[in-house]
């Protein structure tokens, strides 16, 4: 099964009852097989609702977006999502939130406690299996999401700012397990982060976003050797170039909010 997204043509728009908001104007984009990519942005470009589309959450209003060969029309299988707000169930331990998934397709006993043996062992958390999430520190709780995720072999995952809650050591430590589980299971991810040195740490390409509406202002390619350094001078020029491009957008977010305070 190909891996590969094609967003194409896409728009949304939210209606409320005081206007529309244009959240999504004509997005197009190709992520391939094996991809890495971060959609980068300031808060309100939509970058959450390109996500949900592609995770099938909500539709586009009109365009297409096509995922492993198939049109978007629902959430998949072929398409795990990982949210910044763990979506664990509380009432289950480690090893049965990464278990719920594999039992509801129905594979065998034996099949269900050899994977999530080997996603506990890939994710450092076997000694942590019957704990529960309210007993977990962040980092432990997004070290389940993921492996929840992988447990139902996606080969597409979709990340909302997972790792936006999170300390910085911690954060750094997930962002190079994550890297090394791309590589490993040779995943396609579509990552959002409004952190620019996240987006640099991570991404093979890194998608700049427009304040209202969310069009796309940049795709850029990371050319930069991994790992990568953050204080290299080719990191540094990088975040200093995009740093640019976001900062343009933050001013017009902020000069939205102004003129939204003075109509109150
Ligand atoms: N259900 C909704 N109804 C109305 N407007 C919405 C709805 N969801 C999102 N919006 C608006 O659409 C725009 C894009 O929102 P979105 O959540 O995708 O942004 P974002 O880039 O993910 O921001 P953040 O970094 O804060 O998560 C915003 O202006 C937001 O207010
Ligand atoms: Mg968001």
């Amino acid at each position: 099964m190909s891996s590969q997204i094609i967003v194409s043509g896409v728009n949304k728009v939210f209606r409320t009852p005081e206007k529309d908001v244009i959240a999504l104007k004509d997005i197009n984009l190709t992520i391939n097989p094996g991809e890495f990519v971060c959609l980068l942005g300031p808060s309100g470009c939509g970058k959450s609702t390109l996500l949900n589309a592609v995770a099938g959450f909500s539709l586009p209003s009109s365009g297409s977006i096509t995922a492993a060969g198939a049109t978007v029309t629902g959430p998949g299988p072929e398409r795990g999502m990982v949210f910044q707000e763990y979506a664990l169930f509380p009432w289950m331990t480690v090893a049965q939130n990464i278990a719920f998934g594999l039992e509801v397709k129905g594979l065998g006993k034996a099949e269900i406690a050899a994977k999530v043996e080997s996603l506990l062992d890939t994710l450092s958390l076997k000694d942590f299996r019957n704990r529960f999430p309210k007993d977990l520190s962040g980092g432990m709780r997004q070290r389940v999401a993921i492996a929840r995720v992988l447990a139902l072999d996606s080969p597409i995952m979709l990340m909302d700012e997972p790792f936006g809650a999170l300390d910085a050591l911690t954060r750094r430590n997930l962002q190079d397990e994550l890297l090394r589980i791309w590589k490993e299971f040779g995943k396609t991810i579509l990552f959002v982060t409004h952190s620019i040195e996240e987006s640099i740490y991570l991404a093979d390409r890194i998608v700049v976003m427009t304040y209202r509406p969310g069009t796309i202002k940049r795709d850029q390619w990371v050319d930069i050797p991994r790992p990568r350094d953050p204080a290299a001078p080719a990191f540094n020029e990088l975040k200093r170039e995009l740093g640019r491009l976001v900062m343009e957008e933050q001013q017009r977010h902020a000069a939205d909010e102004l003129k939204l305070a003075a109509v109150d």
